[in-house]
């Protein structure tokens, strides 16, 4: 039995204070918005709860699919490597960026280079690049980027064809592996507004109905969301969460890790799903939900 833990969009805070020139771009609305609403719902009590919990379930894996940082200002794409580091060594959390590490076009470049341990290949060397394949027992992990810069208002993602075909062939090559693919937005149809869909979404799900893959986790939708994607031999899950961060009684659900258990063999696999979060404004943390089997 294998367990991988998934958590996501921790937007770690406080935020540093932005120089003025450092606001002239997309991040204004990113900092209004974070001093409205998230700087009030985020809260390191529970993110800090939640990676005590983690830590003690002794997971064999961890999967971060994104949004480690709310406008990728240089201080704190710093602090949340210093944050990563804290949390676990390279080799346990494998990390795919999110549109908020991707703030500004030049914030995703030094987030790659800091955070670069957690997204590199096996043997990797070099800035990450994607798609990347990790081999941890029975799984492939296959870590995607589907993190732009964009304009103001949008947060949109992108999966090309060229990541599309990448990731395809690393699918094939771990057909013996039970796959996880890893991306920051949701590839299911109509699964955020329109201004924060994933472009090239319909590419992804040609990809995993051609290929197939075992499991699909991503971030973003700041929800607890299962739905599920056309395989080749069935249909493939496609997992979601709410940010690691989040308090209770608030509009999005208060922060939550999934844990998988895995057991089988290929084409035989199954999946107890597991989740658990924070349950009260204490930030004690417990189940959320029956365990599911997949
Ligand atoms: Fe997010
Ligand atoms: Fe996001």
């Amino acid at each position: 039995m294998y367990r991988l833990a998934h958590f996501s969009d921790p937007h770690l805070g406080p935020l540093p204070r932005p120089s003025p020139w450092q606001l002239m771009s997309k991040r204004i609305t990113g900092y209004v918005n974070w001093r409205r609403n998230r700087g009030k719902t985020f809260s390191d009590l529970f993110l800090n709860a939640l990676m005590h919990d983690l830590h003690e379930q002794q997971a064999d894996h961890v999967a971060l699919t994104g949004d480690l940082v709310n406008i990728a200002l240089p201080e704190e794409t710093h602090l949340a490597g210093v944050w990563l580091r804290r949390i676990g060594k390279a080799e346990q959390i494998s990390l795919v960026p999110g549109n908020h590490d991707a703030y500004t076009g030049a914030g995703l470049k030094r987030a790659l280079h800091e955070w670069r341990p957690y997204m590199l290949s096996d043997g990797g060397t070099g800035d990450p690049e994607f798609p990347y394949l990790r081999r941890r027992g029975p799984l492939a992990i296959i870590g995607c980027s589907s993190a732009i810069a964009t304009l103001p208002f949008m947060a949109t993602g992108m999966f090309l064809a060229a990541q599309a075909e990448a990731t395809a062939q690393l699918l094939h090559q771990t057909q013996d592996s039970f796959r996880v693919v890893l991306i920051h937005h949701p590839p299911f149809p109509n699964a955020t507004p329109f201004h924060k869909r994933l472009i090239g979404a319909s590419k992804f799900r040609e990809m995993i109905a051609d290929c197939g893959a075992e499991l699909v986790l991503h971030g973003h939708t700041h929800i607890h969301s299962y739905n599920e994607i056309a395989g080749p031999g069935g249909d493939i899950p496609v997992i979601g969460v709410p940010s690691a961060s989040n308090g209770p009684g608030h509009k999005s659900p208060a922060g939550c890790y999934n844990l998988f258990a895995i057991k089988g063999e290929p084409g035989h696999w199954q999946i107890n799903w597991q989740k658990r979060g924070v349950l009260d404004a204490q930030g004690t943390i417990g189940p959320v939900g029956e365990p599911l089997v997949l």
